[in-house]
């Protein structure tokens, strides 16, 4: 078997090693002459993809940036882009120009799968009319699904193997088909009834996620103001062994999906006279946390006579999640802006973040001199223990270091 992969980028990168390692020939297509350099020369450039899979697969995975090359493989998977523009509304540029350019060299019976995450109805309202330019007919002559990428990024307990896969086709034979393509890399195929059940059940994992951080973080709030420790409430409401789910309190949601994804579907929803209030509710209190996590600092300071303005304040860990270097929508980016703007002198440790170009950073070692600390993502492999220790004063927005009871330190 051959396939396609458009987009090779956290998303499809695993997926082409994955079938790579299967034995199945792999052309990635990506617009990004980068990518597709560090390919050839075996080079990952993915933090959960190791450079010795790469290397391994990387004769079977061929990198192009031509579209031409896909009129040869079997099935095609597009993992590319969609955020949102400037005015918060789905950006489904990258997947309209990568959905034109498969159409102009799409042949009959191959199978296309739209792995991006989006609005339900896009398979069908916009990738049907734009891949039958090819004049081949959607379900008959080309087959068409929709399965949602579950990748967690530095997650290592569950893999694309062993995580089920929820495919909806556009049709019985292209779900069919879609099938037998993912029983190559997947365990566990889990069908729908066709590829908007699929799209909005992406959606519905990421808006959980989404409405239950906000959850917690409106409590920590609340808590923070009547002195009560949330930590110590989500640990006692999570020995409940049934009904109840734990979620924890940080500095605000980042990276691609959870920020960005829902309001694919509060805009949708217009469309049908609907407004997601939890969506919208979700993302304004989430966005919130950043400027509650400068008023702890501002707090922590002033309790130490100090005024932001000429404070050293060191963030320790700056990436969105612990474990990888992703800095997208990572609310410590938020936090560094607004101390800048108050004066702060800010330095960052981050062993997966060697530089912020946009603040003039780069890492610094733990031990050197501040006013306070914060530590905003905690990293497995940073002593966070050493920081309480050197550090005058300590904000920890993770709860890492509660367990050392030390006076110190304040919790979110
Ligand atoms: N990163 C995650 O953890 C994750 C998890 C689940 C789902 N998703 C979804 O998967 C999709 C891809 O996300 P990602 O994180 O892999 O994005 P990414 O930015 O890492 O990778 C996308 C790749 O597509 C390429 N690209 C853009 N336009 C193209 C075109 N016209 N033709 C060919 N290639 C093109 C880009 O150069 C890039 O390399 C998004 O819809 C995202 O929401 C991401």
């Amino acid at each position: 078997m051959t396939v396609g992969i458009v987009g090779l980028g956290y998303v499809g990168l695993p997926l082409a090693v994955a079938f790579a390692e299967e034995g199945v020939e792999v052309v990635g297509v990506d617009v990004d002459a980068r990518k597709v350099e560090a390919l050839r020369a075996r080079r990952s450039y993915v933090e959960d993809v190791a450079d010795r899979r790469v290397a391994a697969a990387s004769e079977r995975i061929h990198a192009t940036t031509r579209y031409a090359e896909l009129a040869r493989v079997e099935a095609i998977m597009i993992a590319v882009p969609t955020p949102l523009t400037a005015n918060r509304e789905p950006d489904l540029g990258p997947l309209v120009d990568a959905t034109r350019s498969l159409a102009g060299v799409l042949q009959h019976g191959q199978l296309v799968v739209l792995e991006s995450t989006t609005y339900p109805g896009t398979t069908r309202e916009r990738l049907v009319p734009l891949l039958e330019e090819s004049g081949l007919a959607a379900g008959s002559e080309f087959h068409l699904a929709f399965s949602p990428e579950r990748v967690d990024p530095g997650r290592t307990d569950h893999t694309l193997r062993s995580t089920p896969k929820v495919v909806g086709g556009l049709t019985n034979r292209c779900l069919e088909r879609a099938v037998a393509l993912y029983e190559t890399v997947c365990d566990e195929i889990v069908t729908v009834s066709g590829p908007e059940a699929a799209e909005l059940s992406k959606l519905l994992e990421n808006i959980f996620r989404s409405v239950n951080i906000a959850l917690v973080n409106e409590l920590a709030m609340l808590a923070d103001r009547m002195d009560i420790d949330i930590w110590e409430v989500v640990d006692a409401a999570a020995t409940k062994p049934f009904g109840f789910m734990r979620f924890e309190p940080g500095p605000g949601m980042g990276g691609h999906c959870l920020p960005v994804d829902p309001f694919y579907l509060a805009w949708k929803a217009r469309e049908y006279d609907m407004a997601t209030e939890f969506i919208e509710l979700a993302g304004k209190v989430n966005k919130q946390m950043p400027y509650f996590c400068l008023e702890k600092i501002e707090r922590a300071l002033n309790d130490a006579g100090k005024p932001v303005r000429g404070a050293r304040v060191l963030l320790v860990g700056v990436s969105y999640k612990a474990g990888v270097g992703d800095l997208r929508e990572a609310p410590a980016l938020k936090i560094v802006e607004l101390l800048v703007a108050r004066g702060a002198d800010v330095a960052y440790h981050d062993p997966h973040v060697p530089e912020l170009p946009q603040f003039g950073l780069r890492s610094t070692e733990l031990g050197g001199e501040c006013d306070l600390a914060v530590i905003v993502t905690a990293h497995p492999g940073v002593d966070h223990g050493a920081v309480v220790e050197h550090s005058p004063s300590v904000l920890d927005l993770r709860g890492t270091t509660r367990a050392l009871r030390d006076a110190k330190v304040r919790q979110l």
